[in-house]
């Protein structure tokens, strides 16, 4: 069992609150700390928090915690991590870990230093949809990862702290790039370097400094790409879709929208259907179990599996960092029109890839190009002479 400080106690320390003290979970919150009295007291008489405070410290250094677990707007992140560090207690935090990378660098500097648990609570590469496809992945099923897409698109965010850029740090390329990211540099192998971005990024709707609309192309090292597409502009509820290309196969994730789960209402009773829904009448989409299905269950289950077992979790803050920088990358790209180079002062994976070879034999003379099996009975193959570079059809019956 572990005993847990909760910084912030709005929208997602609700949702983390939701998952901890769910599923009979021995795990429980004994300290919450918010901005204000009332809510810190709301917070603590719905979740039986015996300790509640509006002074940071006084919670993280609280004797009977032992885990922080950082639900505080993004501007925040770097103060209670430092604290943490400080009194040296285990640390989990919400994305991004940073407004930018160097913030995100003196975070992980930190933790590594201070010689404690981090962990970077990235929800969505815990989902039972990404954790199934992943598997298929790693066992090959898909063959040599070419492309990988994520798209998390909604009508805006809930607070008003996300709307400042000074608070933010961003605006949508930040606040879910850093999940699309995630999710497709773990597709495509978190140890392949991303080398390079070109990001569009614009304000088209909202009367904001920051963007409200983006989308990106991550270069990897080995040739791979990933795509992410963001907006805090797109009407009809939260998007979360991914899709995953490979040479052997492909993979379509539908997340939240379309879940198999279609509902019908003229409105009357209706209240809550999910995160993000616009509308609660007509044909509607709810979904099941928005805890489990968001990943929540299985982040905290492998953090506090890691913590005792003393290994790292799936996401540290190292993963915080790389994702940050990636999205530096984006923001300066958004800017010069340019690719632009990502920035990693510090990189532990593999190092010098280069893309592997297109060639796949058919006999000694030919490449094979592609086979194909058509209406009229025939077998196509076409195929490219090794010595010539002539590309030949073959017809067989
Ligand atoms: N899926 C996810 O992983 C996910 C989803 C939503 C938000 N988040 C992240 O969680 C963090 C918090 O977002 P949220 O949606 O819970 O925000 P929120 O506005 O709903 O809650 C923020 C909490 O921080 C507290 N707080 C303390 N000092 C504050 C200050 N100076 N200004 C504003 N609030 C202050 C507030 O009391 C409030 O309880 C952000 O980093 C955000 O990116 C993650």
């Amino acid at each position: 069992m572990k005993k847990i400080a909760m910084l912030g106690s709005g929208f997602i320390g609700r949702f983390y609150a939701d998952a901890l003290h769910g599923n009979r979970s021995a795990d429980k919150i004994v300290s919450i700390y918010s901005r204000r009295q009332e809510s810190a007291q709301k917070f603590a008489d719905d979740y039986g928090v015996p300790h509640v405070t509006t002074n940071m410290e006084e919670s993280i250094s609280n004797p009977d915690v032992e885990v922080v677990c950082i639900a505080l707007p993004n501007n925040l992140h770097e103060e209670a991590v430092m604290l943490c560090c400080k009194h040296k207690k285990a640390v989990i935090t919400t994305k991004p870990l940073g407004r930018n990378a160097a913030e995100a660098k003196r975070m992980l500097e930190a933790v590594e230093q201070a010689g404690i648990f981090n962990g970077y609570l990235e929800d969505l590469v815990y989902t039972p949809k990404f954790i199934k496809a992943m598997e298929s992945v790693k066992n090959g099923a898909l063959g040599r990862i070419l492309w990988a897409k994520s798209r998390e698109t909604h009508p805006g965010p809930h607070s008003e702290w996300f709307w400042n850029i000074e608070l933010a740090g961003g605006g949508c390329i930040l606040d879910l790039g850093c999940h699309c990211v995630e999710i497709t540099r773990s597709y495509i192998g978190k140890d392949i370097k991303p080398v390079e971005v070109m990001c569009w990024a614009d304000t088209q709707v909202k009367p904001i400094d920051a963007e409200d609309h983006a989308i990106g192309l991550i270069k990897y090292e080995n040739g791979s790409i990933a795509q992410f597409e963001v907006s805090w502009t797109f009407r009809g509820g939260l998007d979360l879709r991914d899709e995953v290309m490979g040479t052997e196969g492909t993979i379509w994730i539908n997340s939240f929208l379309r879940t198999g789960f279609e509902m019908f209402t003229t409105g009357k009773g209706a209240d809550y259907v999910a995160e993000k829904a616009e509308s609660n009448s007509g044909w509607l989409f709810p979904v099941g179990d928005e805890i489990n299905e968001l990943g929540y269950n299985h982040m905290f289950m492998d953090m506090f599996k890691s913590m005792e077992e003393g290994r790292e979790p799936k996401e540290t803050f190292y993963d915080g960092y790389v994702v940050n920088a990636i999205l530096d990358a984006a923001y300066k790209s958004a800017k010069t029109k340019q690719w632009e180079p990502v920035q990693l002062d510090i990189w532990r994976g593999k190092e010098g890839l280069t893309k592997p070879s297109t060639l796949t034999d058919y006999d000694a003379d030919h490449y094979l190009i592609k086979e194909e099996m058509t209406h009229f009975g025939a077998k196509k193959l076409i195929l490219k002479n090794k010595t010539t570079g002539r590309i030949e059809e073959r017809v067989l019956s």
